[in-house]
């Protein structure tokens, strides 16, 4: 029987401390996730540096947790694969320590993840392995992109927001609606009760067949729903400010910018299809979480004979099986970092 291969992988980009042990890139033994939204929550997003600290507290019990429930033993790890970008700094260097010490201690490589790149691959996760080329949808807190798949670890950049990522347009416009932080779930859960042709929010496709995206329209166009439109004569007919929306209206706003959203994401990826051929459609990111948008990109798949790979919800949002199972297929391509790896904030593929 061949050896199988065991990655340990540490994720720590942004506010979730995550540890994860994989076989030969797709079978999950463990994948634990420490959130920290509850110490985020008052400030209505991420502070860095609290998010930094709470990772230092975090990771060893993590790190812990992780290796007890895998069952694996220690020299049974064959490399250790960690998020070095992007994201914010101080989150990304406490994982990036972790992950050298361990591999240090282990005597395994050191493999350097991308984070998009790993929200990418999330969709093999306990599951089949995915047919190349492929068209992969990332869309999160910080990105909203198109990419253009060889092989797990060859991707090409199509297309990238020109302003706000899908996700952030979620938390900004669940904060104009009152209704809380992190946004995409509550607009999710608000937009299943709401009607999405209440009010027609403009789906912003830029020029000719641009495959980046523009969401910052769209918020401001929720914005002058709730608010009015400075200084215009005429407004939607409500008095201004969300304490004059019931409720009901509130999840009809909630509907309507995430038909529009999930219109403009689904539009693109067929757009990126059609531009490449790729048969094999895949969404990643916290936002591949949401129902709408799970269910018009399987939509659009079907009509274009395409398959599409929709990573479990677990695997959408920030985790580090993602990275383990990455970092299993960079270990195969010889990528492999040493000790000096560096963290970095911001990267474009
Ligand atoms: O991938 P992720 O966990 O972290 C980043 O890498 O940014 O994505 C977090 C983002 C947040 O903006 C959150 O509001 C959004 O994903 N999100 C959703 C849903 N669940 C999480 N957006 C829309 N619908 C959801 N169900
Ligand atoms: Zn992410």
């Amino acid at each position: 029987m061949e050896k199988r291969i065991v990655i340990l992988g540490f994720e720590s980009s942004c506010d979730e401390t995550a540890v994860s042990l994989v076989v030969d890139g797709r079978k999950v033994l463990s994948d634990v996730v420490a959130s920290q939204i509850d110490q985020h929550r008052r400030y209505g997003g991420v502070v860095p540096e609290l998010a930094s600290r709470a990772h230092v507290e975090a990771v060893n019990t993590v790190l812990a947790d992780a290796l007890a429930q895998s069952g694996i033993k220690r020299d049974e790890i064959s490399a250790v694969a960690v998020t070095h970008q992007p994201g914010l700094i101080g989150s990304l260097l406490v994982g990036l320590m972790a992950a050298k010490t361990t591999a240090w201690l282990l005597g395994v490589p050191l493999i350097g993840v991308n984070h998009v790149c790993a929200h990418a691959y999330a969709a093999a996760l306990d599951d089949e392995p995915i047919n190349y080329p492929a068209v992969a949808l990332v869309c999160s807190g910080g990105h909203t992109s198109l990419y253009h798949l060889q092989s797990p670890t060859k991707m090409e950049l199509l297309g990238s927001t020109i302003d706000d990522a899908a996700g952030e347009a979620y938390d900004k416009v669940a904060s104009i609606l009152h209704l809380g932080f992190p946004g995409g779930p509550v607009i999710d859960r608000a937009a299943r009760r709401g009607n999405g042709h209440a009010v027609d929010f403009p789906r912003t496709l830029l020029k000719g067949q641009s495959l980046d995206f523009s969401f910052s329209g769209i918020k401001t166009a929720v914005l002058y729903h709730v608010n009015g439109v400075p200084n215009a004569k005429t407004d939607n007919g409500h008095a201004k400010g969300i304490e004059n929306f019931s409720s009901q209206e509130v999840d009809d706003i909630a509907a309507s910018f995430q038909d529009a959203v999930t219109d403009i994401l689904t539009i693109k990826m067929r757009r990126a299809a059609k531009i490449t051929g790729a048969r094999t459609l895949i969404l990643g990111g916290g936002v591949a979480a949401n129902s709408g948008l799970r269910e018009k990109a399987q939509k659009v798949a079907d009509k274009i004979g395409c398959t599409l790979r929709r990573p479990p919800m677990k695997y959408c949002t920030d985790n580090a099986a993602m990275i383990a199972g990455l970092g299993y297929h960079l270990l195969l391509a010889g990528q492999i970092a040493d000790l000096r790896l560096s963290a970095t904030p911001t990267v474009r593929i």
